[in-house]
């Protein structure tokens, strides 16, 4: 059985092939395309993992890939009804949904040459997570965790693993996200780019703590295990953050709202020298995200 698995329309677009069980390869688009982060459809690591399987795409049986956007129905339509969100902020999450809107049609873009005749399986973000660490460790049973930005409406997901079964048992659900955290926060200390999260980390050990009065008024902790956002210093619920995902490096707009300059001090410009104070706030950035 030979199975393809997807990460396409988000950044870091990657493929990899399995074949009974083996898995034969697996590369990141933007080694191809040369571009970091590259986001879209990842064709030319598809092209990749066949070669090195030596198939083509007519062999493959199954495709997987990391999104179902039927799930977590009801919560997306509660929330809808509740907070009204503006109506671009609608539009342009249905553009991009209906942008991947068939894998195969994608598929068969990209591949002229080969008739994909398999099944498409879409599987839950946050459950492929959890599957991706889980089913390839060596443990029979396991707690399993996954923390991100926002995958189909949930940013975190917690639960058990037995076998080759996870039981998904907690979630935090949109707008709340350790990841819009940790991200707002990298744009506020002067990193702009999708991805720079690394250099906030990297910082993080020049200096100390000092901030997290403020930071826990930003991130909540509850009772459950979960986490809420104040979001007052956001703006990704609200108006409609630009988001590109499509055919190239990922493109994020500010995430924090005035407010958060208010609680912090001003933000630092990119260009700006990295003080003291910067290297405070990135440790107790990190020693937040560390503490939830
Ligand atoms: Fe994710």
């Amino acid at each position: 059985m030979i199975i393809l698995g997807l990460n396409a329309y988000h950044a870091d677009a990657a493929a990899c092939l399995v074949r009974d069980g083996e898995l034969i390869a697996a590369a990141e688009e933007e080694r191809f395309r040369r571009i970091k982060h590259w986001a879209g459809f990842p064709s030319e690591a598809i092209r990749y993992c066949l070669e090195e399987a030596g198939i083509g795409l007519e062999s493959v049986d199954h495709v997987a890939i990391n999104r179902d956007p039927k799930a977590n129905f009801w919560p997306k339509v509660r929330y809808t009804l509740a907070k009204r969100p503006s109506p671009a902020l609608v539009l342009s999450r249905l553009r991009n949904r209906a942008r991947w809107g068939s894998v195969a049609e994608e598929l068969a873009a990209a591949f002229p040459d080969g008739k994909f005749a398999g099944t498409v399986h879409e599987i839950e973000h946050h459950l492929a997570h959890l599957a991706s660490a889980f089913l390839v460790s060596p443990f029979e049973e396991a707690a399993v965790v996954s923390v991100d930005g926002f995958g189909d409406f949930s940013s975190a997901a917690w639960g058990i693993g037995r076998g080759s079964d996870i039981t998904v048992e907690g979630r935090v659900l949109f707008p709340h996200s350790l990841g819009i955290f940790y991200q707002a926060l990298t744009q506020h200390l002067g990193f702009p780019h999708y991805g720079d999260e690394y250099k906030v980390m990297g910082l993080a050990p020049y200096g100390a703590p000092t901030m997290m009065e403020a930071m826990r008024r930003i991130v909540r902790l509850e009772n459950d295990g979960g986490f809420r956002l104040d979001l007052k210093y956001f703006r990704h619920h609200a108006e409609n953050v630009a988001y590109e995902w499509v055919g190239g490096e990922p493109k994020v707009g500010r995430l924090y709202a005035p407010a958060l300059d208010e609680l912090l001090g001003p933000a630092r410009r990119p260009a700006e020298p990295l003080e003291p104070r910067h290297h405070d706030l990135a440790r107790s950035i990190q020693a937040m995200f560390e503490e939830v």
